[in-house]
């Protein structure tokens, strides 16, 4: 199904089908097994076909307008032209913005479990990783938990919205209480909103463009990698409606923020101008695996439980209950010959968790359920 065969995926060249041994099914990095969209391909085709590979701002000049478009006919807001960048990726904004905002022993907010990087930039800067955990049934976010957590060194907030590991898309309580603590608690807040099109029930909530009393301390980040697979392309967008963090970037010398190259620039114009239906049909097929996920879970892992995610395609497992809680990725990749993320890298605490990639085919999903099935029998 559209590309997600074995003879496809084993001939690729990423890091997803070329870290593991062949026999070793990958379900960690979140990359989607499925094929490249046609218009984006076309797109990309057309300008190498040119021998179009010249210095060329074509697409990127356009980017901030469709992306301006694509939010406002998917979630009703134009994050507004002037406050965005085009950035290299996502990573690269957040990044810059933890320098420019805070000092070394500043805290950095994340809530756990939390996708890696975030709080591997945040350590490796010299920052203080504060984490506030996310647990108990539906994994909610609750505010007096993130207030007890803050100290006077707390300045920045990584906000994954919806959220990677967990696929949770917070609802409008719970943001509006997140919301009111950061503005009383003067914090600047990143709200990575790249699975803002991944979703399996409506009512994804821009954060900026919601909560007005947010929107000078709010910076959100946008980018076609998760919704239309294209992390290799390099091209992500940055809204800034903090002015302190606007006054910082626009100081920047010219060649400082670096950009796309013009491929990737096409391919990002193209899916946010013409990918929709593509998208569309890809969701409806993630929304199918959640559930086929879920359902072969419950009956044929003993002892695994899964939280349904309401966006994304990672699902998080919790092998509590089983023989191998120890460390679960471990005997999944050496006795069953699957490439999970152990929950460790996430959330210190989260050893027994492991997240799981489901943006592949029905087959590969049987598959994968079948070899964490005789890891666990075999334990
Ligand atoms: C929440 C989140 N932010 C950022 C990224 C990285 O995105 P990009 O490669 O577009 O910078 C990822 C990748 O999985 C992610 O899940």
């Amino acid at each position: 199904m559209w590309g997600a065969d074995l003879d496809r995926l084993r001939s690729l060249t990423g890091v997803k089908w070329t870290q593991d041994p062949p026999d070793v099914i990958p379900a960690w990095v979140a990359d989607m097994d499925f094929e490249t969209a046609p218009v984006i391909k076309a797109a990309m085709q057309s300008l190498i076909e040119r021998g179009d590979t010249g210095y060329n701002f074509h697409a990127k000049n356009q980017l901030i307008e469709a992306w301006q478009d694509w939010q406002f006919d998917s979630f009703g807001w134009k994050p507004p032209a002037d406050e965005c960048h085009v950035v290299t990726a996502t990573l690269n904004a957040l990044s810059m913005v933890l320098e420019f905002m805070t000092e070394p022993g500043d805290g950095v907010v994340v809530f756990t479990p939390i996708y890696h990087p975030f709080r591997a930039i945040t350590v490796d800067s010299g920052r203080r990783d504060v984490g506030v955990a996310l647990d108990g049934p539906g994994y909610r976010l609750d505010a007096e938990r993130f207030e007890a957590a803050l100290d006077d060194t707390c300045k920045l907030v990584l906000f994954c919205n919806p959220h990677n590991p967990l696929g949770r898309m917070f609802d409008h309580e719970e943001l509006a209480a997140f919301v009111e603590v950061c503005v009383r608690r003067d914090l600047i807040v990143i709200s990575d909103e790249i699975w803002c099109d991944l979703t399996h029930q409506p009512g994804h909530i821009p954060l900026w463009h919601t909560f007005p009393e947010i929107r000078e301390r709010c910076i959100t980040l946008g980018a076609t990698s998760k919704s239309f697979n294209l992390a290799g392309m390099k091209t992500a967008l940055v809204h800034i409606g903090d002015p302190r963090v606007r006054a910082k970037f626009d100081a920047l010398p010219p060649h400082f923020i670096g950009g796309p190259s013009s491929v990737g620039a096409e391919a990002s114009l193209a899916a946010w101008r013409h990918g929709r239906d593509w998208l569309d049909k890809v969701v409806a097929q993630l929304t199918a695996n959640r559930d086929q996920l879920m359902q072969r879970v419950a009956d044929d892992l003993p002892g695994v439980t899964m939280h349904a995610p309401e966006a994304t395609y990672l699902a998080w497992l919790d092998f509590t209950d089983t023989a191998i809680a120890a460390d679960p990725a471990t005997p999944l990749l050496e006795r069953g010959r699957l490439a999970l993320h152990g929950g460790a890298k996430f959330c210190p605490t989260a050893s027994a968790n492991a997240r799981i990639n489901f943006a592949t085919s029905p087959t590969i999903i049987d598959e994968i359920v079948e070899r964490i099935a005789h890891t666990l029998e075999s334990a």
